[in-house]
């Protein structure tokens, strides 16, 4: 019992963080210059900012701490969701553009903010903790949203990033999801094989990609799912490369570049041996 009021009032608590980050962003000057615009220089409609949750933190010591506050939410609840800091004196997330994660309901479990500085010491983008409705590792970001056409298309795209799925999504690409950085688990995998055994993995071609794609790969195995991968061309992310040659052409390259997992291991091996026949022998 106990346990279920919990989550609800977490979930209530990061509706109200939603609500206000989409105020923000639609609805003052400022989000609209500063933030609104970022996601539009991004290539991003109206339509799929609000289908994603999409919102504002502007650079406020503690503007979401006293709305709620006024609104009678408890401040142990928003400490505990992560949107203000643990001494309960300042907003989280600030000068951030904001995303809402989504669980497989819709419900909110969790934000990111990105920054939209290019300043190296900033972080780029800063999470909700851990909670009993956000487990990082059973959480793919778009679930909620890809969920119909994984299901239609028998098929599920994973790509690494937010902007990655959005972007994808927009141009009519609807089964995608992200592992968000992190290496793919077997909670998430165990997600995906409930609707559909076919997995097509999208990274960046850059060696940092391959791995994190290698990685994913023997565990997905280990599910029985059928694993494609297919790494986008230098310099190029899923988001990147659908904004700028669109949804057709993705799917084209996709189509034609994407290899069966086996081969795309032994190309990779005898691409690392080149020229060394030690290494060679060895595999
Ligand atoms: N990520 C994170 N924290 C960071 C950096 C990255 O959580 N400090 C996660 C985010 O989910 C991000 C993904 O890793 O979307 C991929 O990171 P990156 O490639 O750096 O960012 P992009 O998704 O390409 O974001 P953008 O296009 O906005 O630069
Ligand atoms: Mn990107």
């Amino acid at each position: 019992m106990a346990e279920a009021q919990l989550a609800d009032s977490l979930y209530i608590v990061n509706d109200f963080g939603l609500q206000h980050f989409q105020k923000q962003l639609f609805e003052t000057d400022e989000g609209k210059s500063v933030a609104l615009s970022y996601f539009r220089k991004r290539g991003l409609r109206e339509e799929t900012i609000r289908a994603f949750g999409l919102g504002y933190a502007p650079d406020e010591r503690d503007l979401l701490l006293r709305k709620a506050k006024s609104a009678g939410h408890n401040l142990e609840l928003l400490k505990k969701v992560g949107l203000c800091s643990q001494d309960g004196s300042r907003d989280f997330f600030r000068a951030r553009v904001m995303f809402a994660i989504h669980n497989l309901s819709g419900k909110v479990a969790a934000f990111a903010g990105r920054t939209m500085s290019s300043e190296k010491t900033v972080p780029k983008y800063i999470n909700s903790p851990e909670t009993e409705i956000y487990v990082k590792n059973k959480i793919l970001y778009g679930a909620f949203q890809a969920k119909k056409a994984i299901r239609q298309l028998d098929e599920c795209l994973l790509v690494e990033g937010y902007m990655d799925v959005i972007s994808l999504y927009q141009a009519g690409i609807e089964n995608v999801v992200a592992s968000s950085g992190t290496s793919l688990t077997e909670g998430q995998l165990q997600l995906i094989r409930r609707n559909t055994s076919n997995l097509k993995i999208l990274y960046d071609g850059d060696p940092a990609g391959i791995k994190a794609a290698l990685r994913g790969l023997d565990l997905a195995l280990e599910q029985d799912l059928n694993v494609k991968i297919c790494l986008l061309p230098d310099g190029h992310d899923p988001d990147s490369y659908v904004q700028e040659f669109g949804g057709e052409q993705f799917l084209k390259y996709t189509t034609e570049n994407a290899k069966d997992f086996i081969f795309f291991k032994t190309d990779l091996l005898l691409e690392e041996t080149k020229g060394d026949p030690i290494k060679r022998q060895v595999w």
